[in-house]
C-alpha cells in the first residue's frame, strides 16, 4: 500500500482547498492535496463576480467585512500569483452596473442604494439614460441602475490554474485520487485513506471540499459540517470581434425576481448567470434554465441573441445556514474547515488562504480577527456566537 505523510493534508483542489495548500507550505509546512481534478471544482462553473456591494444582503453586514477585506487584498493577491507562475488571473478592475426595468425593480435598487450608503459603501445612482450612456447595448427600457465602480472581475479558470501552478511551486504534493474515508485514533483525525489505496498521515486535515466537505466517510455525524448544494446553471456565449465592444463592465438586474448577470472578458467571453437552485445534487442543465437566464439577460441586454452559445453548465454552491464560510477548527482534533463560501467563494479566495495560514501556523490555532466571526465550530457541538 502506497503512503504519504505529511503536516497537512487538504481534502479538496478547488480554489479554496488551493490557496489554503499554497498558503500553508509557504510557510514551510510539508502539505498535500487530495483531489481527482485538481483546479476544479465549484470555481470551474463560476462566472468570478468580485461583487461585495451589489450582491450586499440585509443582515449579513459582518460577512460584507469579509467580503470587503477579501476585494481589498485582490490586487496584490493576483499580483502575487502572477509573480509567482507568470499566468495571468484575468482580474479585470471594470466594476459593475446593477440596473432595474421596471418600476419594483427601480424601487428595489432605491432601497439597496439606500442601504449601502447607510454602510458608507461606495455606489452611485443613475438615470435610465446614463445607464444607456455607459452601456450603450442595454435594452431602452431600462428605468435606471447603480454604478458601482469598486465590485470586479477574475476568471475563475485562469484563478484555479495559477492557484495549482503557485501551489506545484511551492512544493504541495497533489494526490490525485478521492478521499474514501478519513482516519482517527483516540478522538483526533489522523489523516485520510484515498480511493486508490493511499494511506496518508497527516498532522492536521483541513476540508475544503466544497458542499462535499457535509459527507465525507469516517468524520462524526455531530462534527460533520452543515453544507449543502444549491445548484447555479450558468451560459458562456463569444462577443465576435465585430460585435466588440459589447459591454465594458458586469452588468447585472433583478428581472421578475430572478437575479441574472453578465461579464464581460477581455478575451470576448461572456458569462451569462446563474440560477440559484435547492435541488440536491442535480447538475442537470435545464431547459427551463437556459430558456429563463437567455430570457431575462435578452430583457436587459436584447443584443445576446446575435451572439454564440459557447457553453452551457451546472455547479453547486456550498451553502451553510447563514451563508457565511466555516473557517478554522472543529470539535474533532486535526480536523479544519475551509469551506460553505456559497455565492462568495472566488471573492473570498485571498482572505480564506491568509485566515487558514495563520489557524495553521499560529501556537493558539485560532483565527485572525477578520475572520473571527467565522469559525467552524458556530454551528457544531460546541456552538459560538456569529452576528451576521
Ligand atoms: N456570486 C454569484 C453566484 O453565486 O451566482
Amino acid at each position: 500500500m502506497r503512503t504519504h505523510n505529511c503536516d497537512v493534508l487538504v481534502v479538496g483542489g478547488g480554489i479554496i482547498g488551493l490557496v489554503t495548500a499554497w498558503r500553508a507550505a509557504q510557510r514551510g509546512l510539508r502539505t498535500a492535496v487530495a483531489d481527482p481534478a485538481p483546479g476544479g471544482g465549484a470555481a470551474h462553473v463560476a462566472a468570478g463576480m468580485l461583487a461585495a456591494v451589489t450582491e450586499l444582503q440585509y443582515g449579513e453586514q459582518t460577512l460584507l467585512d469579509l467580503n470587503l477585506a477579501s476585494a481589498d487584498r485582490y490586487p496584490d493577491f493576483v499580483a502575487e500569483l502572477t509573480a509567482a507562475t507568470g499566468l495571468d488571473t484575468g482580474y479585470r478592475p471594470c466594476g459593475t452596473l446593477a440596473v432595474a426595468l421596471d418600476a419594483d425593480d427601480r424601487a428595489q435598487l432605491r432601497d439597496l442604494h439606500a442601504f449601502q450608503t447607510s454602510l458608507g459603501l461606495e455606489a452611485q445612482w443613475l438615470s435610465g439614460r446614463d445607464c444607456r450612456r455607459l452601456e450603450p447595448m442595454l435594452a431602452p427600457g431600462v428605468r435606471g441602475g447603480l454604478r458601482v465602480d469598486g465590485d470586479h472581475q477574475v476568471d475563475p479558470r485562469r484563478l484555479a490554474a495559477a492557484l495549482l501552478r503557485a501551489a506545484e511551486l511551492a512544493g504541495v504534493a497533489f494526490l490525485r485520487s478521492a478521499v474514501a474515508r478519513v482516519e482517527c485514533a483516540a478522538d483526533r483525525l489522523t489523516g485520510a485513506v484515498l480511493a486508490d489505496g493511499t494511506s496518508v498521515a497527516a498532522g492536521r486535515t483541513v476540508l475544503a471540499a466544497g458542499c462535499e466537505s457535509g459527507r465525507i466517510a469516517g468524520i462524526p455525524p455531530d462534527v460533520l459540517p452543515p453544507v449543502r448544494p444549491v445548484k447555479g446553471q450558468i451560459l458562456r456565449l463569444r462577443v465576435p470581434p465585430a460585435h466588440a465592444p459589447f459591454l465594458s463592465r458586469t452588468v447585472r438586474a433583478v428581472v421578475r425576481g430572478s437575479h441574472v448577470y453578465l461579464v464581460p472578458r477581455e478575451n470576448g467571453e461572456l458569462v451569462l448567470g446563474a440560477t440559484s437552485e435547492e435541488s440536491g445534487w442535480d447538475t442537470a442543465v435545464t431547459a427551463g434554465g437556459v430558456y429563463e437566464l437567455l430570457r431575462d439577460a435578452h430583457d436587459v441586454v436584447p443584443g445576446i441573441t446575435e451572439l454564440p452559445l459557447t457553453e452551457t453548465l451546472a455547479g453547486l454552491r456550498p451553502a451553510t445556514p447563514d451563508n457565511a464560510p466555516l473557517l478554522g477548527r472543529t470539535a474533532l482534533d486535526g480536523l479544519l474547515l475551509a469551506t460553505g463560501h456559497h455565492r462568495n467563494g472566488v471573492l473570498l479566495t485571498p482572505v480564506t488562504g491568509d485566515a487558514m495560514a495563520e489557524v495553521l501556523t499560529s501556537d493558539t490555532g485560532e483565527l485572525p480577527p477578520y475572520a473571527a466571526a467565522f469559525g467552524a465550530l458556530r454551528f457544531g457541538p460546541a456552538r459560538q456566537e456569529l452576528t451576521v
